[in-house]
């Protein structure tokens, strides 16, 4: 009988745990659930006779996939899937998929969230300001940065985006400017929201030169990956653009330094949070099983990544 075995540092919502199951067992497969585990070897050990896996952010590291012998299909349940060693997957024939779509609005909904939170200056009691009237800049026209649009829209905000690889029509359709550079972005916008994923090409690529393009009260928000951030610039920037504020969905690595000199001006979560709702984790965790199942009976490989 095949092995599905769902791996959450984080854990799922129960319900989306029950989900999952029910519809593994259903299919004629066992289950089987790590949670909350602390060391890397809990997983190795864990994934060593599974022939599927389902992973939120977990490290699936070569070390992990090589002692994988059986393994013959991951699912990031999620969008991001950076922390998957794709090459190591793809070398041992094992198929990769994410499940794009299926935790966006929750994202969405803390982007916006985290910007009222710090307008009101989280809440101290001090006057702050709103959201109606300001400019927001979404970099990456995915499925999260389609919804933070939406959102921000029913705040009245007004909304650009720039996207290489999304067109120019698409983006109006939905009732935003399309902008044709990253840097037209930023010079329009006193909100950034980052919707970029982290790979090669991305990492350390939001710095001091894009973000000096802002105009004042700059509010750069990350929900992303913390990874895409040149923190050393970003330091130097708000050094320089006393008036600058980040919001980041997980603290950045050099949040003590932020912290101590830049009071008032950064909001960060103590773990990322943006698929923290139980209707995500349903949404994405049930896909990924469904996606499994498809995949064993129909060698079905929609969303496979490598
Ligand atoms: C994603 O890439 O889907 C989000 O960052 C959520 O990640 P998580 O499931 O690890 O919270």
């Amino acid at each position: 009988m095949k092995k599905v075995l769902v791996a959450t540092v984080k854990p799922f919502a129960p319900k989306a745990v029950e989900g999952i199951k029910k519809l593994v067992e259903e299919a004629g497969y066992e289950f089987s659930l790590l949670e909350k585990y602390s060391n890397q070897s809990e997983l190795i050990n864990g994934v060593s006779d599974a022939n599927a896996m389902i992973i939120r952010s977990d490290k699936a590291t070569r070390e992990v996939l090589e002692a994988a012998k059986n393994l013959e299909i991951i699912v990031r349940a999620g969008a991001g899937y950076d922390n998957i060693d794709l090459a190591t997957a793809s070398e041992n024939n094992i198929v990769v998929m994410n499940t794009p779509g299926q935790n966006s609005n929750a994202v969405a909904e803390l982007a916006i969230g985290m910007m009222v939170f710090q307008a009101r200056n989280q809440l101290n009691g001090k006057a702050g300001t709103e959201l109606a009237g300001k400019t927001l800049g979404i970099h990456a026209f995915g499925n999260v940065g389609r919804y933070v649009a939406q959102i921000a829209k029913g705040f009245r905000m007004k909304v650009y985006a720039f996207d290489p690889f999304i067109s120019k029509e698409q983006i109006e359709k939905e009732g935003v400017e399309c902008v044709d550079t990253a840097e037209e972005l930023y010079s329009k916008c006193q909100y950034i929201s980052l919707h970029i994923p982290s790979n090669e090409k991305t990492k350390k690529s939001i710095g001091k030169n894009i973000l000096s393009l802002m105009p004042e009260n700059a509010v750069l928000v990350n929900t992303a990956r913390k990874e895409v951030i040149n923190e050393e610039e970003l330091i130097e920037l708000m050094q320089n653009k006393k008036d600058f504020t980040y919001i980041s969905d997980i603290a950045p690595d050099c949040k003590d330094e932020i912290v101590e000199k830049f009071e008032g001006q950064y909001l960060f979560t103590p773990k990322k949070m943006g698929a923290q709702t139980a209707e995500a984790n349903i949404n994405a965790g049930v896909a990924g099983a469904n996606q499994i199942i498809n995949y064993f009976k129909n060698g079905d490989t929609t969303f496979k990544v490598n």
